[in-house]
């Protein structure tokens, strides 16, 4: 194996871009809780959906690991906020910077991707934090609301999907073309 995509998912959509991104790449996908040894792959791609800002799995999956020189990294979050958005890139980058190493974040290419929600689907554990996060918010006025924010107020309680695997493009064009 040359190459991998790891994945951190747990309802679901992180795991549904990392198959259909091994499909148009032929690299395999496999969860991060069984990530093969890092140190000799070429390419290592990271899709992990966002919690709390977040990246499931990435900080246990990268820790302790060195990369070297010849080694690639892409990490991809999902997330539920628009990353069309400006306010909301930052947000997930600044919170990225806390998670990895800044060797390893300056080096990694990063993209976004929006995921999906069904809050029946939904542990106990994440709807109580949903139900406080929304319950502080409404008790704010809705100018005071960032884009994250308005994102979850739009989508509480409902079943929401935005996953596009057409986003995935600049992702397989990242991996193709130093690979080529
Ligand atoms: C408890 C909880 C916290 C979340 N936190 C964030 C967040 O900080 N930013 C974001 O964009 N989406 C957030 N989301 C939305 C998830 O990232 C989104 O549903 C994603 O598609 C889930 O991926 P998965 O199906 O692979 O687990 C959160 C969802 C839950 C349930």
């Amino acid at each position: 194996m040359k190459s991998v995509i790891l994945y951190g998912s747990r309802y679901g959509s992180a795991r549904r871009y990392a198959q259909e991104l091994s499909k148009q790449t032929d690299i395999p996908a496999v969860s991060y809780q069984e990530a093969p040894p890092l140190s000799k792959l070429e390419t290592i791609v990271y899709i992990g959906a966002l919690y709390a800002g977040g990246v499931l799995g990435l900080t246990k999956t990268l820790r302790r690991q060195s990369f070297g020189e010849h080694q690639r990294l892409v990490i991809v979050t999902v997330g539920l906020a628009d990353p069309d958005i400006l306010q909301n890139r930052e947000n997930i980058r600044n919170a990225l910077q806390k998670q990895i190493p800044a060797q390893l974040y300056g080096r990694a290419a990063v993209f976004h991707l929006r995921g999906a929600i069904d809050y029946q689907a939904l542990s106990l554990g994440h709807r109580t934090m949903m139900a406080l996060l929304h319950r502080s918010l409404q008790k704010k006025s809705a100018e005071e609301w960032n884009e994250e924010d308005r994102a979850l107020m739009e989508t509480y309680g409902k079943r929401a999907d935005f996953a596009d695997f057409a986003s995935l493009r600049p992702i397989v064009n990242e991996i193709q073309g130093d690979t080529e």
